[in-house]
């Protein structure tokens, strides 16, 4: 047919199942906006170069804004024959402008387009999911400024371990959205080269200037190598790595609401407008925002792993396997902007139950490691402190009384060594002010990080 790019040698048309699987303008249609821009770029280039006269260039540029409000209004669309983006554009163009719209194509290549293509729409889009992603540091943040001086069970193997406050265990989630917002910054800078000029693979006879259209298009440079330039599919890759690092860490949390929000825990309310009902059992609320966080870690993963997967056995330069990096890239994208908002949603109208977390926090002889550090500061080795506290434990689990009951001569029963001065140590808001170093969790350090998330959310 006219409109295909590559018809000449060919006697006829392809078969209709070759057609259909060559097919890609059902999802890569989101990259026409950066396809026009990158045409958009191509002339100017095309035109100092001398290949476009004054007023071929006006021509052209004038079409290709037609085109861009027509793709923008959805009244120019991909038709049957289209094979994939870029020759549906041309064939546009081509509506408009006849044979003029076929100059547009010297020194050009659609693998060069696409690689370009793909990184200015990730481009574009990473920084809407970095703003999401603050918003999230930003309501986890206000929900722990909000119970600031609330103690919780702390946990390692989901047993109670020692008492933190929840704000603490809050701010990890936060930080590690906070290093998320940093790896997407990163990973612009990488991503911030164009590949346009270097054409099919081997860049271009024409006179272009590759560094013009980069700058044009907002890219810092272009490539330095035009093989590199349409078979590098780093940025794509790495892009699904974050994209599933911040799907673990979506899942992680979701799992912790999950928990504080079970009878069981009850640590925790989730908001009606962030909660879903039972179609039969009346009294459900359940949390399937954080469920659904949960779940949807698998596909970014799988994501990744397919994108790597199919990367990995190709020969420089382009193949048309590489057809196939766009839908789990748009995928993860789009199922991470979907999220987000409902993750910060809930976690920003979460309503803590302090009675539940403060009458937990001392429980489970979670302040045994503080009898076994008041010993060392009295000159007891960590072993023998370790074993005098455990008996103290153990003595307490058979009495059934918590270690702050036993009175003095129990105590002195179980060792010698403890003294009626080891109650001083036997309270949560003791035990949470005593971590006062960087990184602990005693009341001054966690103002701090709640101070720094706060700002590090709102500048980004
Ligand atoms: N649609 C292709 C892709 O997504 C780009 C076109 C390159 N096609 C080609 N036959 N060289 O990668």
């Amino acid at each position: 047919s006219q409109t295909r790019l590559w018809g000449g040698r060919f006697g006829g048309g392809p078969s209709p199942a070759m057609a259909a699987l060559s097919k890609s303008t059902h999802f890569d249609w989101a990259l026409a906006p950066f396809d026009l821009a990158g045409s958009r770029a191509h002339a100017r280039v095309l035109h100092r170069a001398g290949l476009l006269a004054d007023a071929e260039l006006e021509q052209m540029l004038g079409a290709l804004r037609e085109l861009s409000d027509e793709v923008e209004a959805g009244t120019f669309t991909a038709i049957e024959s289209d094979e994939d983006v870029h020759e549906a554009l041309e064939r546009g163009l081509t509506e408009k402008l006849g044979a003029l719209g076929g100059k547009l194509r010297a020194g050009r290549s659609r693998n060069d387009q696409i690689a370009t293509d793909l990184r200015l729409y990730l481009r574009h889009h990473v920084r809407a999911l970095a703003g999401e992603l603050s918003a999230l540091e930003y309501a986890i943040v206000g929900l722990a400024e909000r119970y600031a001086d609330i103690a919780a069970p702390g946990m390692t193997h989901l047993q109670h371990a020692q008492p933190v406050l929840f704000a603490h265990q809050l701010l990890a989630h936060a930080h590690s959205f906070a290093r998320d917002v940093d790896r997407l910054r990163d990973w612009d800078k990488r991503t911030a080269v164009s590949p346009y000029g270097s054409g099919a693979l081997a860049g271009s006879s024409l006179p272009l200037d590759p560094d013009a259209v980069a700058a044009e298009l907002g890219f810092d440079r272009a490539t330095d190598n035009s093989i590199d330039g349409v078979s590098d599919r780093d940025f794509a890759a790495e892009f699904c790595f974050v994209a599933a690092l911040i799907g673990v860490h979506l899942s992680r949390l979701g799992e912790e609401v999950v928990l504080w929000t079970s009878t069981e825990f009850g640590w925790a309310r989730l908001d009606d407008a962030w909660a879903t009902g039972s179609s039969i059992m009346p009294q459900k609320k359940n949390p399937d925002i954080a469920e659904l966080a949960r779940g949807k870690s698998g596909r970014f993963v799988g994501n990744l792993t397919g994108l790597l997967t199919m990367l990995k056995g190709l020969p420089l330069a382009y193949d048309r396997d590489l057809q196939e990096d766009k839908e789990p890239v748009f995928d993860s994208l789009s199922q991470l902007l979907l999220l987000l908002p409902a993750v910060t949603g809930m976690m920003a109208t979460l309503t803590l139950r302090p009675e539940v977390l403060e009458a937990a926090a001392p429980q489970g002889f979670a302040l045994a490691t503080d009898v076994a550090e008041w010993l060392v500061r009295q000159g007891v080795p960590f072993r023998s402190a370790h074993e005098i506290s455990g008996e103290m434990v153990a003595f307490c689990e058979q009495a059934g009384l918590e270690l702050d009951e036993l009175d003095d001569a129990q105590l002195a029963g179980i060792d010698e060594r403890l003294t009626p001065d080891v109650r001083t140590v036997l309270s949560v808001r003791g035990a949470l002010a005593a971590r006062k170093a960087r990184g602990g969790t005693a009341p001054e350090r966690v103002a701090e990080q709640l101070t720094s998330l706060a700002e590090s959310a709102r500048q980004h």
